[in-house]
C-alpha cells in the first residue's frame, strides 16, 4: 500500500511546522454537491452508494475534484456497524436513519447474534478504503470512522434519529447494567470495525460522540468517555492519529482536557480560544466554522475565519473544519471562497 506523501494534515496533527493551516469539512460528500444527488439518484439511495465500494469511492473524491482540500474521509456513516449486530439499516428521504429492531431489553439483546459479531458483513467499506487507496495513491490521507458506543446506542435504542431520546436516556436511568451490556459490545466491535479500516489503509481515525453531550458530567464519564479510552487503548497502530469529536465541546472542556487523543473535534458553539488555553499543546484542535457562515459574503467569511486564527493563536496544531456537517443549502462556490480564504490569509498565523 502506498505511503501518503501530502503530510500538511498529518503536521499539523503532530504539532509540526506548517505554512498553512489545513482544512477538510464533515459530510464534504454531501447533498450541496449537485454530482452526489446525481449519483445518488441513480444508486437508488444513500444506502445504495455506501454499499457499492465503486461507487462509495467516486463519491469520496467528488469534493477533492472540485476543492483544495487536504484530506478525503471515506463514504460511510457511523450506523452501519448495526448491520454487524444483524440489525438492518436504511435511511429514509427527509427522515433519516431507520432499523428494523431496536434493543430496548435484555430480550432484545438476547435475541441478536451476540457470539458472531464479525466484521465480514462491512467489507463493502474495507473494500472501499483499498479502492481509495489506490486512486489517493499517497497524495491526500484518508479518515475512516466510528460513532462513539454512546452516540450509536442512542439510535439503535430508539430507532430512529428521534431527538427525545426517551428510551435511551430512561434506560441509563432505570437499567444502567442494561445500557452498558448494550456499550460493551458495541465497544467490542468498534474496535475490530475500526482496526480493519487500519488494515485497510486508512491513515487517520476518527470518532464521532455528537450526542455526547446530552449527558451530566458523571455520566458522560461513565457512558461515553470510559468506553473512548478503551477503543484508544485497543487501537492496533500507535502511529494512527485519533480525532474524537463531541458537540457542545467547551461545556466539557474541563473533562476532555485529560483525554488521551491525538485531535479534538470542536463544535461551533464552543470558543476554540478556551479550549486552546485549558488543552495547551496536549493535542491538537479541529474546527470549527459555524456552517451558517457559508451563507455570508465574501467579507463576513473573511472575519469569520481571522476571528478562528486569531483565537486559536498558535503556528500549529489546528485543523480547520466546520463545527458540524455541511448542509444541503450550501452553495458550493462558498465551499471554494471559504478555502481560497483560509489559503490567503493563515500563513501569516504558521510563522513562528
Ligand atoms: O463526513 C463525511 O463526509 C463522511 C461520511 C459521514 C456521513 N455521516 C455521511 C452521511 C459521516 C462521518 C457521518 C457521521 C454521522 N452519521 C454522524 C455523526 C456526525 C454528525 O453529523 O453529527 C451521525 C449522527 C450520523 C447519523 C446520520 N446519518 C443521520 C442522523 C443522518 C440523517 C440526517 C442527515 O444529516 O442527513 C445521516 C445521513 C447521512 N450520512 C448523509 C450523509 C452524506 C445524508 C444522506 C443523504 O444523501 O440523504
Amino acid at each position: 500500500m502506498s505511503q501518503t506523501h501530502n503530510h500538511l494534515f498529518l503536521d499539523a496533527i503532530k504539532n509540526k511546522p506548517i505554512d498553512r493551516t489545513p482544512i477538510w469539512i464533515m459530510r464534504q460528500a454531501g447533498r450541496y454537491l449537485p454530482e452526489y444527488i446525481n449519483l445518488k439518484n441513480k444508486a437508488g439511495g444513500f444506502m445504495g452508494l455506501v454499499r457499492n465500494p465503486e461507487l462509495a469511492c467516486e463519491i469520496t473524491l467528488q469534493p477533492l475534484e472540485r476543492f483544495s482540500l487536504d484530506s478525503a474521509i471515506v463514504f460511510s456513516d457511523i450506523l452501519v456497524v448495526s448491520e454487524i449486530l444483524g440489525i438492518n439499516l436504511s435511511f429514509i428521504e427527509k427522515k433519516g436513519p431507520m432499523f428494523d429492531k431496536t434493543i430496548r431489553s435484555e430480550k432484545d439483546l438476547h435475541a441478536l447474534n451476540i457470539n458472531e459479531h464479525d466484521t465480514d458483513s462491512l467489507d463493502y467499506v474495507f473494500d472501499t478504503i483499498k479502492l481509495l487507496k489506490n486512486e489517493l495513491n499517497g497524495k491526500k490521507p484518508l479518515i475512516g470512522f466510528i460513532g462513539s458506543p454512546w452516540t450509536v446506542a442512542t439510535y439503535i435504542v430508539e430507532g430512529n434519529s428521534s431527538k427525545k431520546f426517551t428510551y435511551v436516556l430512561g434506560m441509563m436511568k432505570n437499567n444502567p447494567a442494561l445500557l452498558h451490556k448494550i456499550l460493551d459490545i458495541l465497544t467490542d466491535i468498534s474496535i475490530k470495525y475500526l482496526n480493519k479500516q487500519i488494515l485497510s489503509g486508512i491513515d487517520v481515525a476518527m470518532i464521532f460522540d455528537t450526542w455526547g453531550g446530552l449527558l451530566n458530567d458523571s455520566e458522560y464519564k461513565e457512558f461515553s468517555l470510559s468506553y473512548i479510552d478503551k477503543i484508544k487503548a485497543s487501537i492496533i497502530n500507535k502511529d494512527i492519529p485519533l480525532i474524537y469529536y463531541v458537540r457542545e465541546t467547551e461545556k466539557k472542556i474541563h473533562i476532555l482536557k485529560n483525554m488521551n487523543i491525538d485531535v479534538l473535534g470542536i463544535d461551533s458553539s464552543s470558543n476554540i480560544g478556551v479550549i486552546k488555553q485549558h488543552v495547551k499543546n496536549k493535542y491538537a484542535l479541529q474546527g470549527n466554522l459555524d456552517v451558517e457562515v457559508l451563507k455570508q459574503d465574501e467579507k463576513i467569511m473573511r472575519e469569520a475565519v481571522e476571528n478562528i486564527l486569531t483565537s486559536y493563536n498558535s503556528p500549529s496544531g489546528h485543523v480547520f473544519n466546520l463545527g458540524t456537517g455541511i448542509t444541503p443549502d450550501i452553495n458550493p462556490d462558498k465551499v471554494k471562497m471559504l478555502i481560497d480564504i483560509l489559503a490567503d490569509i493563515s500563513p501569516k498565523y504558521n510563522v513562528k
